[in-house]
């Protein structure tokens, strides 16, 4: 009995040890008292839901049929409410597809009320949004669609206009089984699209693979600061460098946000109909995040800790797209994160970090490490709508 506790001890232990010393970070990191899931690389593709088979394939090799239906689905103007834009406006190939605007232009007649992200290895993430609110591109796809300042589509208006698309009628028969498009299949389709780009031959991935030579010497001493000095590790961690939790960091307003009336009616037209108080409803000067979903007053302010892949592309940064260039972002950790603290929930693991000038630059380089090359994909041809003859099944 004693003898076995004793070995049990010693294991556990050894593993602690092992664990701590294998990943080279603070376990337990200062500030914040979770276990912080190591640096690794990507897997070679992001899981594919058993409900939504698809080929595993991703960019740049050739896509499956039911990825590339995604990709047209994706550059397609019929799946708006007005047809003017579509997933690919907000989520531009040339501006690493995500919009270089801080706040994402909207449907004709608002603005968007948030920064629009990259949509680049998403289909590794376990929540999408700034705030988290959905947990599968599967159910992320329609949710833009039809949200009234994305792509205010309407179900039996999207639907109708694929079903008289004779390529789709052929591509689904191909991909789906049938040839009467369903909306509910080009939610899927797209999922799957998104799931091809993915990219996961950065220099960051090569060096954690073991090749030495994939990171240059500053962008070393970058990553020993990300890990250490500057403790971004305490919350960009595990493969896709983010714990997937909420913080409050107190990132200012850009003034797109602040002085657009437009941009002001889009966010108040949206709480309403996320239900929230009159008052807050009437007075409220920031974008509350993780609390519209419980409304749970600790979420006040909290965001997703953002993934740092890609980020070559995909400037602005943050939520409401406050800082352009990473320089700014990494001056803004430096001095503890934001010092309004106006709505009390700012994190408390943020402190001033006192990074020499030639420590902030090794940071900037490192976090370009994680940036591949540019994914670029042209826009597609969009299949036509056919003339009512066409479409009719042939006597
Ligand atoms: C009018 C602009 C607009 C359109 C159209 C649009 N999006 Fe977005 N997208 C955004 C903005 C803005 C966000 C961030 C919103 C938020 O967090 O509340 C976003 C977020 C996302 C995310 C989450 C990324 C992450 O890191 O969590 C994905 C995935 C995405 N969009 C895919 C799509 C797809 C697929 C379509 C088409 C079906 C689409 N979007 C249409 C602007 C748009
Ligand atoms: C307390 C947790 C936490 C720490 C520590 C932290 N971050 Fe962040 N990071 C976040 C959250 C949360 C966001 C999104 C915040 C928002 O939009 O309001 C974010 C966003 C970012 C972004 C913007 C990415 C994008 O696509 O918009 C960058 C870049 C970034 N962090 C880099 C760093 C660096 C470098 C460090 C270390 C100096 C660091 N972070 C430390 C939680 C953290």
């Amino acid at each position: 009995m004693f003898k076995g506790n004793y070995w049990l001890a010693l294991v556990i232990a050894a593993t602690f040890i092992s664990v701590a010393s294998l990943t080279a970070v603070p376990v337990f990191a200062a500030g914040d008292p979770d276990f912080d899931p190591p640096l690794v690389p990507l897997p070679a593709h992001p899981p594919i839901p058993a409900d939504n088979k698809s080929s595993t394939a991703i960019y740049p090799a050739k896509m499956g049929p039911k990825q590339e239906l995604g990709y047209l689905l994706f550059f397609d103007p019929k799946l708006t409410g007005d047809a003017s834009l579509s997933c690919g406006t907000c989520h531009h190939p040339d501006t690493g597809w995500g919009f270089n605007d801080p706040i994402s232009r909207g449907y004709p007649g608002t603005v968007h009320w948030r920064n629009s992200q990259t949509i680049v290895n998403t289909g590794y993430f376990h929540k999408l949004f700034w705030a988290g609110s959905v947990t599968s591109l599967e159910s992320q796809a329609p949710a833009a669609n039809k949200g009234g300042v994305a792509g205010n589509g309407e179900d039996d208006m999207m639907e109708s206009r694929l079903q008289m698309t004779p390529e789709y009628r052929q591509r689904w028969k191909e991909v789906f089984g049938y040839d009467r498009p369903l909306i509910k299949d080009a939610w899927r389709a797209i999922a799957a699209f998104e799931r091809y780009m993915s990219q996961t031959d950065t220099p960051y991935d090569s060096f954690l693979k073991g090749d030495n030579k994939a990171l240059t010497a500053s962008q070393k001493r970058g990553l020993e600061l990300f890990k250490g000095k500057a403790n971004c590790v305490e919350c960009h961690n595990g493969p896709m460098l983010t714990d997937e939790k909420y913080y409050n960091l107190d990132v200012p307003n850009p003034v797109e946000w602040t002085e657009s009336g437009l941009a002001q009616i889009s966010y108040r037209f949206e709480i309403y109909a996320k239900g929230v108080t009159e008052k807050l409803y009437r007075e409220s000067k920031h974008d509350l995040g993780a609390y519209f979903r419980g409304k749970n007053p600790q979420d006040i302010g909290k965001f997703r800790t953002a993934t740092l892949r890609y980020l070559s592309y995909s400037t602005p940064f943050m939520h409401n797209g406050a800082f352009f260039t990473l320089e700014e972002v990494v001056d803004f950790y430096n001095e503890g994160g934001g010092e309004s603290d106006l709505l009390n929930t700012k994190t408390k693991i943020l402190k001033p970090l006192n990074l020499t000038d030639d420590e902030k630059a090794d940071l900037v380089e490192f976090l370009g490490s994680m940036s591949g090359e540019e994914i670029k994909l042209p826009f597609p041809k969009i299949p036509p709508i056919a003339a009512f003859d066409d479409w009719q099944p042939k006597k």
